[in-house]
């Protein structure tokens, strides 16, 4: 009997021994394609040669210093390295171990930010409904999940959700996509005049919304109009790029297709491709100028920020990723991908949703069509499409509670940056039998 506390206690997990490329094998010798890099995390897929040598080489230097006693050249280079490339005036890397700390600390940084300031009032944040941003007390209070949040409610700092930008579920079928995004923009406003927009820290949003809701992407001009109210009001914009950020979307950061920079921004799974974990907040010069001016520091500190080890990793990732052209890969495998996904799902009876940018893409299962009215969640059907697809050696992202934290079903698609056609079509080909068996054993 194990010892370990699985996520799912009586679930009998497969012991996963090796992983090269992107495949993963089991202890019995069975193989995985791994189509969403775990949790959208193996950017680089499994085992890359020039990650371990840069791993090993660190280890064999050092593996650990405390950062109140040493900075090390690793991390130096890696901050350097990751500003060199930053949205539009970001000043300072904060390294942590994961997407969770990485969103704690930046709701830390914006309190402490306004307090160094002299505006000590501000203590709302504003969030969307249906977000992931981590299952931290922090995170969690932000995120948007109904069904993560219910049970620790009482724990949770108090925030404010709004809509998110769910087109297929949100917009009005007589609305312009540029009307949609508008009205959402006015959701926001009414919210900060209800809570009084001197009272607000900030708004915190994933770019591109992962794991809770399926690649939902932003329409055209949200952004722009979200980071327009956010400026009007002196209130931060915090975006979450934890998961489709770091190159996912065919861009190293999510938010250069939508013409904004965010004034922090998380990143994490992609950062270190699972090699080791490390996440990061990215930090606007204004808010690093106020600490330096003010208190001199950022009052937030964990053991293992910042480990050499972690950013020999990430900074390996990074340069290969660089080396090999592989965000040109993302946008042409991405493209691909939409191609064969719509192809085998486009005219689904029970797919009322492809969507996605670059290598995160998401199908969106319904009972119709033409109602949009999904499964019934009693069925747990994406809990089956996931046992089905392990069952024919495919890792894909199923999550349920899709349209309010209980109803809806999408499986999300991220596989790994080194991907190429033929892999794709193996992708689609097995999902689609995973997604047929999955249906059938619903009826049954
Ligand atoms: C958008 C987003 N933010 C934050 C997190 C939390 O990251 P972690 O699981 O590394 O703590 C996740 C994890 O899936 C995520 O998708």
């Amino acid at each position: 009997m194990t010892k370990v506390l699985h996520r799912t206690i009586a679930h009998r997990y497969p012991v996963a021994e090796t992983g090269n490329g992107i495949v993963i094998r089991d202890a019995e010798g069975k193989e995985y394609i791994d189509a969403s890099g775990g949790a959208a995390v193996s950017c680089l897929g499994h085992g890359h040669p020039d990650v371990l040598a840069a791993m090993h080489a660190q280890l064999d230097k050092l593996a650990y210093a405390h950062t109140s006693f040493f900075t090390t050249a690793v991390a130096e280079e890696l901050g350097e390295d990751l500003i060199a490339h930053a949205p539009a005036g970001t000043s300072h890397v904060y390294f942590v171990s994961g997407g969770s700390e990485a969103i704690e600390a930046a709701l830390k940084m914006a309190r402490q930010y306004f307090v160094e300031i002299g505006e000590p009032q501000r203590r709302h944040f504003i969030a969307r409904r249906q977000s992931y941003h981590g299952n931290t007390l922090g995170a969690l209070a932000v995120g948007g999940n109904e069904w993560r949040r219910k049970q620790f409610a009482p724990l949770l700092i108090e925030t404010h959700h709004v809509s998110p930008c769910f087109e297929y579920r949100g917009k009005g079928a007589n609305e312009t996509a540029l009307d949609y995004g508008e009205r959402l923009a006015r959701e926001l406003e009414d919210t900060l005049e209800m809570l009084d927009p001197k009272t607000v820290i900030a708004f915190v949003a994933e770019t591109v919304g992962g794991a809770t809701a399926g690649a939902i992407i932003p329409v055209e001009g949200y952004f722009r109009r979200i980071r327009e109210i956010c400026d009007r009001h002196g209130i931060l914009l915090i975006l979450d790029e934890v998961m489709c950020g770091m190159g996912r979307t065919g861009t190293l950061h999510a938010c250069e297709q939508d013409g904004v920079a965010p004034d922090l921004m998380a990143i994490a799974k992609g950062l270190g491709g699972g090699f080791a974990p490390i996440g990061a907040v990215l930090v606007n010069k204004r808010i690093v100028d106020a600490f330096a001016n003010g208190s001199g520091l950022f009052q937030h500190g964990h053991t293992y920020l910042g480990h050499p080890l972690a950013c020999a990793a990430a900074l390996a990732v990074q340069k290969v990723i660089r080396r090999d052209n592989l965000l040109d890969n993302v946008k042409a495998q991405g493209d691909h991908l939409m191609r064969r996904l719509k192809e085998r799902f486009g005219n689904h009876h029970h797919v009322g949703d492809v969507r996605g940018r670059g290598l995160f893409q998401a199908i969106e299962l319904v009972q119709d069509r033409d109602t949009k009215e999904p499964f019934d969640p009693k069925l747990k059907l994406h809990a089956r499409i996931k046992q089905e697809a392990m069952a024919r050696g495919l890792m894909v992202y199923p999550m349920g509670g899709t349209i309010d934290g209980v109803r809806g079903d999408h499986v999300l698609l991220a596989p790994p940056f080194i991907v190429d056609a033929q892999a794709v079509d193996t992708i689609v080909q097995r999902l689609g039998d995973a997604v047929e068996a999955a249906i059938s054993s619903t009826r049954t």
